[in-house]
């Protein structure tokens, strides 16, 4: 059984995500119910695919004719364009209409790219998300953004576009390494401090002795997090205001992935840093939020900054360059206390400069 997020697009349009364990059979119900059941596309993450094709295959095979599967190489360096076009030959050259359904069932690569072909492909044909990363489901299978990479940034190229349905089946999480169970408590983090201080006391109890081992209680946190997503893009559907809020600590973080070229800081590992500058500014600028709401999650994770060096002018000079800069004024998300977030924007480095002074000192 599943708990479920309404999430409404348009005056007209809504869709659900449905979070909880085993919901493959659910889905495949939903799938048979709403679209044609003679061909089903499946752009699986190739992770995903090695540890649950049975489980997939098996509840889809019940309703559809042929399950039609593409396997994406795992990671970052096959969210580009080369991946894109060869997705959507191969799903052109096996034969698509506009009521084929697409599944996409990974983590936030897959879900980008595929949302990006389903959005693309006959100019669009119903797209349903099966997240099953931890960051997935509390974040980027939600809010409608799909795209790839390109060669002078990340996430340049793509569309907003709304799947008809998202399964957050915990089920997958069993198969889903430390690592990247740490980069998606990042974003459920940022959560925290924007939006719901009550869960930090969650997440402690869930990461006790760093077990990661029952993601069935995870689900009521899951749900939490995605609800929160739902409520603030709903309100802004095309990023334009209050969506902003969701880069706290985002725009130190792009630096450190940038200064890491991509590899050496997972997202996750750059976003928990970042909110330890964006904490140390919103205190600065008349807050007092305590440091150990997020540093007390500091043993889970393992970020040593020392490749960025000291100088904090350059750190801030390439602040400049985040792609949600106007007019040459770096904007930063903000706290004015624990549940409040403001956009600020500087014209003044000095105290940037100092954030990332404080920042450096924690991770050395
Ligand atoms: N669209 C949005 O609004 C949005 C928001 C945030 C992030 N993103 C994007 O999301 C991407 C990051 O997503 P991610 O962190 O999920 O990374 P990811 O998709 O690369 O997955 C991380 C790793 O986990 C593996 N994996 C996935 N599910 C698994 C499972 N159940 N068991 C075992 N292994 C599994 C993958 O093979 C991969 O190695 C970035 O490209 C980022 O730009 C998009």
């Amino acid at each position: 059984m599943s708990d479920s997020i309404p999430v409404k697009t348009t005056s007209t349009d809504s869709y659900l995500i449905s979070v909880g364990e085993n919901l493959l059979k659910e889905a495949s119900n939903f799938l048979a119910d709403n679209f044609s059941t003679s061909k089903l596309f499946v752009i699986i993450d190739e992770q995903v695919y090695r540890h649950h094709s049975s489980y997939i295959e098996s509840e889809f095979e019940k309703k559809f004719s042929r399950i039609i599967k593409y396997v994406v190489p795992s990671g970052e360096s096959n969210k580009g364009m080369e991946q894109f076009s060869s997705i959507v030959d191969f799903v052109l050259k096996s034969g698509v209409e506009r009521s084929t359904p697409l599944l996409a069932v990974g983590g936030g690569v897959v879900g980008d790219l595929s949302g990006f072909v389903a959005a693309s492909v006959l100019r669009g044909i119903p797209l349903i998300h099966i997240p099953t990363t931890l960051l997935a489901m509390v974040d980027s299978s939600i809010g409608g953004k799909t795209g790839v990479n390109h060669s002078t940034g990340k996430n340049l190229i793509g569309a907003f576009y709304q799947p008809k349905a998202v399964f957050a089946d915990v089920t997958f999480l069993k198969s889903l390494p430390r690592e990247e169970w740490v980069n998606g408590l990042s974003e459920i983090l940022k959560y925290g401090m924007i939006e719901a201080p009550d869960i930090f006391a969650q997440l402690k109890e869930l990461t006790r002795n760093s077990n990661f081992a029952k993601p069935k209680e995870w689900i009521p946190l899951i749900k939490q997090s995605a609800g929160i997503k739902v409520d603030i893009v709903t309100r802004d559907v095309r990023e334009s205001g209050i969506r902003e809020f969701l880069n706290f600590g985002h725009t130190y973080a792009h630096v450190i992935e940038q200064k890491g070229s991509y590899s050496k800081y997972s997202h996750g590992e750059a976003v928990f840093a970042g909110m330890i500058g964006a904490i140390n500014a919103s205190n600065k600028t008349g807050a007092s939020i305590d440091y150990s709401l997020i540093s007390d999650f500091k043993s889970l994770y393992d970020i040593n900054l020392d490749i960025l060096g000291n100088n904090t002018k350059e750190l801030t000079e390439l602040m400049l360059r985040d792609k949600k800069v106007k007019n040459q004024t770096i904007r930063l998300v903000l706290l004015e206390e624990i549940g409040k977030p403001v956009v600020k924007s500087f014209d003044e480095t000095n105290l940037i400069e100092e954030s990332w002074k404080h920042l450096l000192t924690e991770f050395s």
